[in-house]
C-alpha cells in the first residue's frame, strides 16, 4: 500500500514537472518570437510639430503611409502640439525606446542643440524635416529635406513686382500687410525677408508683420484688426493658405472683396502651400491671386533617405524640393531669379484635378 502511495506521488510529481517545463519553454519562445517581428522591422520615431493647417495634416498623412509595416516599418508617431518642450520630450522617449532612426519637423529653428547631442550620443541617425534646426554643430543631425522657404517669399515678391509693373501700379501705392506664420520656424523666416527685401528694394509700402501662427482663426483675427487700423489695405501676404483663408473671410465680412483688380478696391491675397481642394480652387475663383507652392510629400524623400542609409550611402546633407508659383492671371508667366528663369504655372481645372494633394 505504502508502495504504490510512493509510486503515484513520484508520478504526480514527473507529471507537474513535465508540463511545468513545458510552460517555461513557451515563454521563452513567447520572446524570441516578439524580438524577431520588432527585429523584422525598422524603427522609426517621427516627432511631428503639430496640426496647425491643411498642409501638415498632407504632411503627416505622407509620413504615415510611407512608414507602414508593408513597407517594413514601425511607426512612432507623436503630435507635438507646437510646443517644442513637447517635442523635446518625444525625442528623449524615442532614445529610450531605442528606436533606429528619429525623424523631426521641428516647430522653430533654435533650442535643439542638448537633446540633438543625446540622440547622438545613444547613435541614433536623426533626419530633419520640413523645417530647419539652427544648431551649432552639424553633425548633430544626418540630413535634412524641405523645402527653400526664402526662396518661395522671392519668388511671389518678383511675381508681385512684375504683376505691378505691367499694371502700371506705382510702388508707392502698393499697401501691403503680411500675416506672418509662426515666429521663428523657418518657413516664416524666409518667407518674412523675401517680402521685406522686396518691399525695401521696390519701395513699397509694407505697412505691418503680424503673426497668424499659420492657422484660420488666428489669420482671421489679425486681418480683422488690421483692417480696423488700415484703410488703405491692398495686398495681404499671407504665410500660409490656412491664415489666407482667414483673412478671405474677414475681408469678406467686411464688406470688402478680394482678387487682383487693386486698381479699382479689390484687395489681393498672396499665399504660400497650394494644398488641393480648397485654397486652389480659390486661386480658380481669383479669391487667391498667386500660391506659391509649398510641398508636403516627404515620406517618400525621408524614406529614400532611410533606404540609402541602411544601404551604407551618404544622403545629401541638405535636399531641397522643387517647387511651383500658380496664378491663374496670365500677366505674369515667368520670373527672373539671381539668374535662374521660372515658369508661373497658369492654373487650370485639369492642373488642379491631376494633383494628389
Ligand atoms: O513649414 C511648412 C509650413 O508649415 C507650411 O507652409 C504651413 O502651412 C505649415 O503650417
Amino acid at each position: 500500500m505504502k508502495k504504490s502511495l510512493a509510486i503515484i506521488i513520484i508520478l504526480i510529481l514527473c507529471i507537474l514537472a513535465i508540463s511545468c517545463g513545458g510552460s517555461f519553454s513557451s515563454k521563452e519562445e513567447a520572446v524570441n518570437v516578439e524580438e524577431t517581428v520588432s527585429d523584422e522591422y525598422i524603427v522609426v520615431g517621427f516627432s511631428q510639430l503639430g496640426a496647425e493647417s491643411d498642409w501638415r495634416s498632407a504632411n503627416t498623412e505622407s509620413m504615415k503611409s510611407a512608414f507602414t509595416t508593408e513597407n517594413g516599418y514601425k511607426l512612432i508617431f507623436e503630435d507635438g502640439q507646437q510646443k517644442q518642450t513637447n517635442q523635446i520630450t518625444a525625442i528623449r522617449t524615442f532614445i529610450q525606446q531605442e528606436v533606429d532612426y528619429i525623424v523631426l519637423a521641428p516647430v522653430t529653428e533654435t533650442g535643439w542643440d542638448t537633446v540633438l547631442q543625446e540622440a547622438k550620443d545613444a547613435g541614433i541617425p536623426v533626419i530633419i524635416v520640413d523645417r530647419m534646426v539652427d544648431v551649432s554643430d552639424d553633425s548633430l543631425f544626418t540630413c535634412w529635406v524641405g523645402s527653400a522657404f526664402e526662396l518661395e517669399g522671392k519668388k511671389m515678391a518678383e511675381w508681385l513686382k512684375q504683376y505691378t509693373l505691367k499694371e502700371k501700379i506705382e510702388p508707392s501705392d502698393i499697401h501691403i500687410v503680411n500675416i506672418q506664420g509662426t515666429i521663428g520656424a523657418s518657413a516664416q523666416i524666409g518667407r518674412t525677408k523675401g517680402l521685406a527685401d522686396a518691399a525695401t528694394e521696390n519701395g513699397w509700402d509694407l505697412m505691418a508683420e503680424v503673426t497668424g501662427d499659420f492657422t484660420q482663426a488666428k489669420g482671421k483675427e489679425v486681418m480683422e484688426s488690421l483692417l480696423k487700423r488700415y484703410d488703405n489695405i491692398n495686398v495681404v501676404y499671407c504665410e500660409n493658405d490656412n491664415e489666407a483663408f482667414g483673412a478671405i473671410e474677414a475681408i469678406e465680412e467686411a464688406g470688402k472683396k478680394t482678387g487682383s483688380d487693386i486698381a479699382n478696391g479689390e484687395i489681393m491675397v498672396l499665399s504660400f502651400d497650394g494644398v488641393k481642394e480648397d485654397a486652389m480652387n480659390y486661386v480658380l475663383q481669383d479669391k487667391t491671386t498667386c500660391i506659391a507652392e509649398c510641398n508636403p510629400l516627404h515620406g517618400p524623400r525621408v524614406k529614400a533617405i532611410i533606404e540609402a542609409l541602411e544601404a551604407g550611402s551618404t544622403p545629401e546633407k541638405y535636399s531641397y524640393v522643387d517647387e511651383e508659383i500658380y496664378s491663374a492671371s496670365e500677366v505674369v508667366k515667368n520670373l527672373s531669379l539671381d539668374g535662374i528663369n521660372y515658369d508661373v504655372t497658369i492654373l487650370t481645372q485639369d492642373i488642379i484635378d491631376q494633383r494628389s494633394y
